[in-house]
């Protein structure tokens, strides 16, 4: 049975068979480079992937909702109205849910009504590929169909950061929910996000597979560490703005910082700074290499990415350093780097394809000697973004 399949037959049994039931799907998603760069006013490069979260609803004709987590079967049944949502940070999957409800309404896309909904997973959760940001998509789709709302699919991936944002109280940028909400096969978006200006990258690789390699480490802190670096590099920016006619750090090309950094009263400010401002090129770079062909260079920045991450931005880990190292190693990688917020979570790599195999059995045993922990694979197959399906 399909995974949509096996929700529709677990809708029907919770909450009957009649009406209108609908089937959807918002995918995670993977960024190939540009990190810690969306709340900076830099580019990202990331792409939807073909694992997300499946939902089947059915409009209602009151305020409640009834909603059910096959993947948190614990859960139960969770019932809610809508007019009385109130934000909170516990971040289980019901409170993103409820979040994009409550975005919708406070930007003037009415939500009339609730809804009975199921819903499954077949991605990692904790895992940095954005299970998050799938499951407001997942949410957002199923509002602006279920009740007929005009709306473009930018304003969902807004809805679903504004109600992390403000609702979750995660002051996360827009990239997870532009991927997920406006992903497209066989492609990339580079998106600026200074200005929402995005275009679909072919990313025809002929001779390598893009492989995430799950460190299976999940960090506890990680929200309020994200956090602390949103902050770091407003006060770096506003340190700079002292002298620099600038409105975001992504505004800035290497000379220009460099000839500037001393502005930036505190040396950790500066480093995250001097991240986002170097990362933000990289990513110009390297979809510039792509375009022209050049996987090597394109590898070579998705390292110095992770370099910068690990020692500029600081939100690397020991486990992703491990994979990412012992894939530097391999002589059929390309390019290795973490992906997503860090403190856990993935890395990419991309790898000649007829040594993918290779490299799960050279990584798993080098990252079970060094930590006993067993890594997971994915390969990445970028995909179409959320939709009715
Ligand atoms: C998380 C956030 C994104 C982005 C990345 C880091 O995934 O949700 O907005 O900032 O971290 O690039």
């Amino acid at each position: 049975m399909s995974v949509i399949d096996e929700v529709l037959a677990e809708f029907k049994a919770k909450f009957g068979d009649e009406g209108d039931i609908r089937s959807y799907f918002a995918p995670g998603r993977v960024n190939l480079i540009g990190e810690h760069t969306d709340y900076n006013g830099g580019h990202v490069f990331p792409c939807a992937l073909s694992m997300g979260n499946y939902a089947v609803a059915r409009k209602r004709d009151d305020n409640i909702v009834r909603w059910y987590n096959m993947t948190y079967p614990k859960d139960g049944v969770k019932e809610a109205d809508i007019t009385k949502l109130a934000p909170n940070d516990n971040g289980v999957w019901y409170d993103y849910q409820q979040g994009v409800i409550w975005a919708f309404e406070k930007n003037g896309f009415h939500v009339p009504a609730g809804y009975d909904m199921v819903m499954l997973s077949d991605m990692p959760a904790g895992s940095g590929l954005s299970a998050s940001a799938s499951i407001e998509e997942v949410a957002a789709v199923i509002l602006r169909d279920l009740f007929d709302i005009d709306m473009t699919m930018v304003d969902c991936a807004v809805m679903g950061q504004y109600s992390e944002n403000e609702y979750n109280g995660m002051n996360c940028g827009i990239m997870d929910q532009f991927a997920s909400a406006m992903g497209k096969k066989d492609h990339a978006i580079f998106l600026d996000t200074a200005t929402m200006e995005y275009e679909y990258v072919p990313l025809n690789l002929k001779d390598e597979k893009i492989v995430i390699t799950n460190s299976k480490v999940k960090h506890a802190l990680a929200g309020s560490a994200y956090n602390d670096r949103r902050r770091e590099s407003e006060e770096a920016l506003a340190d700079l703005q002292t002298v620099l006619d600038i409105k975001t750090l992504g505004d800035l090309d290497e000379e220009t910082y460099l000839a500037n950094e001393s502005v930036i009263k505190n040396e950790i400010n500066r480093k995250r700074a001097h991240h986002a401002v170097f990362e933000n090129q990289r990513t110009l770079k390297a979809v510039e290499a792509l375009r022209a062909d050049d996987i090597e260079a394109f590898g070579k920045l998705m390292n110095e990415s992770h370099i910068s991450l690990r020692d500029d931005y600081e939100v690397s880990c020991p486990e992703l350093d491990i994979l990412a190292a012992e894939a530097w190693k391999l002589p059929y990688v390309v390019g290795s780097r973490m992906t997503g917020g860090g403190f856990g979570g993935c890395t990419v790599s991309i790898v000649k394809a007829d040594k993918a195999d290779a490299f799960k059995a050279a990584i798993t045993k080098a990252y079970e000697n060094e930590t006993g922990k067993t890594p997971e694979f994915y390969i990445a197959d970028a995909a179409d973004g959320a939709r009715r399906l």
